[in-house]
């Protein structure tokens, strides 16, 4: 089992598109669950699950109230979801106190049996992301071609020390990952040129151009590949999905 968090402390970078797609391709080979640790459950939302559907959510998860198990949701035969509510909001203060607050997610995956799980993170480096990093194997890093891009990654690298000086000694940075791309920009060019000098093979040759579709998706409860099969968003996650299950796989 591969568990990958999909991270990035700015907020509107692609991590849920992202989790969300990616999650949707491996799924077609693979046994795969989304876990959206996001109070905002732009996850949810996008995988088309109501509040009705519920038995539980993330929150309860975490506390302990209720087990993964009981909890999860088929989104078809392959990938499962374990869903957000808006409790999730307050969990940062609310287990700010718990013994092991750090581990509840590893915690609350013990037993867990899928081929690849993919993190949704909230943006921000606070509890509930430090309990993705403290589970995960790897890190992908969904970033945008901008100016601020560079200095965004050295924050997110200092926290990822620090959980591998503490909790977690074998995370490592799977890939950092190109997104709302788009090739006629110089700006864009510049700054993908900037990031494979400084991170050279980590970034993914894939980039996820911008793409309206993938915006216009989750407002139907779809994914891309439900929604437009054949956009240049379906094409691009499908792409990526290839190289991750390689550099996994090589790992
Ligand atoms: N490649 C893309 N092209 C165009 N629109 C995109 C693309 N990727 C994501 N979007 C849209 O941009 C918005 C932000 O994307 P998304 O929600 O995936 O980011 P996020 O990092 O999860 O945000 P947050 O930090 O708020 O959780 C969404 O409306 C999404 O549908
Ligand atoms: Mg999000």
């Amino acid at each position: 089992m591969y568990i990958c968090t999909v991270s990035n402390q700015k907020g509107g970078v692609g991590k849920t598109t992202t989790t969300h797609n990616l999650g949707m391709v491996l799924a077609r080979k693979k046994r795969v669950l989304l876990i959206d640790l996001d109070a905002q459950g732009n996850l949810t939302d996008a995988c088309g699950i109501s509040q009705s559907d519920l038995h539980g959510s993330t929150y309860e998860v975490l506390g302990g109230g209720k087990s993964l198990a009981e909890v999860i949701l088929p989104l078809n035969s392959q990938i499962d979801l374990l869903p957000a509510t808006r409790d999730l909001a307050v969990a940062e203060l609310a287990f700010a106190s718990k013994l092991g607050r750090e581990n509840l997610l590893k915690k609350a995956m013990r037993g867990a049996d899928y081929d690849f799980v993919l993190i949704d993170c909230p943006p921000g480096l606070g509890l509930l992301t430090v309990n993705a990093l403290s589970a995960a194997n790897g890190v992908l890093i969904p970033v945008q071609a901008e100016y601020y891009a560079l200095a965004g990654l050295d924050l997110i690298q200092e926290t990822m020390r620090e959980v591998v000086e503490n909790l977690n000694p074998g995370l490592h940075v799977l890939g950092i990952l190109l997104t709302f791309f788009d090739g006629r920009k110089s700006l864009n060019r510049d700054v993908a040129n900037g990031l494979r000098e400084r991170w050279g093979n980590l970034v993914f040759k894939t980039a996820i151009r911008d793409n309206v579709a993938l915006a216009e998706a989750p407002s139907n409860g779809q994914s891309i590949f439900d929604y437009r099969s054949q956009s240049y968003g379906a094409q691009d996650y499908t792409a990526l999905a290839k190289e991750f299950a390689l550099r996994v796989k090589k790992l």
